[in-house]
């Protein structure tokens, strides 16, 4: 699927659904955020959420009290959702409506997290686009947490295929740039109490 028909996919998915009406919603997206602290976010960290759609790490995150992040995702009605929950607080956010295989970073980050966005990716002059951009928006040192559909998770999302990935084939798509520091396997209890295994890796830009 090329750019503009995701696009259309995704302002679809998010004008028509409501927060809890998705199989990815997390009341509280405790995976991801523990891996943030774990990778050593301080508050100054600048954190970028690829593909954050309108989810409530965001709210999460502010509300512990980092100060530099920054949700990117190709759906201005998924941003609009989750600015107008935070109320005032949303001033504090960085909002980017871009495509994450086109998109320019204009600075490089502390900590890249994306879940489920990257495993959308099916097309390997995509994949190749996103780690291109993930090479120059994530500082030699930071972090990327990426989170997919495991192995024996589901073979779509959103009715779109995905690529499904362990640890070790994550890594060897993200290439030697990437050193895996850190994997877990997560079952995502959906709103409607289906399960879907996800693996979590963390990896380290060597450079
Ligand atoms: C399954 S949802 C996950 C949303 C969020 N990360 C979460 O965990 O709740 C996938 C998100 O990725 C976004 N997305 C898909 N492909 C993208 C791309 N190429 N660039 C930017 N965002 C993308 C979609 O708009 C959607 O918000």
């Amino acid at each position: 699927m090329g750019e503009g028909g995701r696009q259309a996919h995704w302002e679809n998915v998010y004008t028509t659904k409501s927060e809890n009406e998705v199989s990815w919603f997390q009341q509280r997206p405790a995976p991801s955020l523990d891996l943030i602290v774990q990778a050593g976010a301080t508050r100054e960290s600048a954190i970028i959420d690829i593909g954050g759609g309108a989810s409530r790490l965001v709210d999460n995150l502010v509300e512990q009290g980092f100060e530099d992040v920054t949700v990117l995702d190709l759906s201005a009605a998924a941003l609009a959702a989750a600015r107008n929950r935070l109320g005032a607080a949303a001033q504090r956010v960085r909002w980017i409506v871009a495509d994450a295989t086109s998109w320019e970073p204009a600075r490089a980050y502390d900590i890249w997290h994306d879940r489920a966005a990257f495993h959308f990716l099916t097309d390997a002059d995509d994949r190749d686009a996103y780690i291109a951009r993930l090479g120059r928006g994530l500082r030699i040192g930071g972090h990327a947490i990426i989170a997919t559909f495991a192995l024996d998770g589901p073979e779509k999302c959103s009715g779109l295929p995905v690529a499904r990935y362990d640890s070790a084939g994550l890594g060897r798509t993200l290439g030697a740039a990437f050193e895996l520091i850190h994997t877990e396997r997560h079952e995502h209890a959906t709103p409607w109490d289906s399960r879907q295994n996800f693996q979590f890796s963390v990896f380290r830009h060597v450079g």
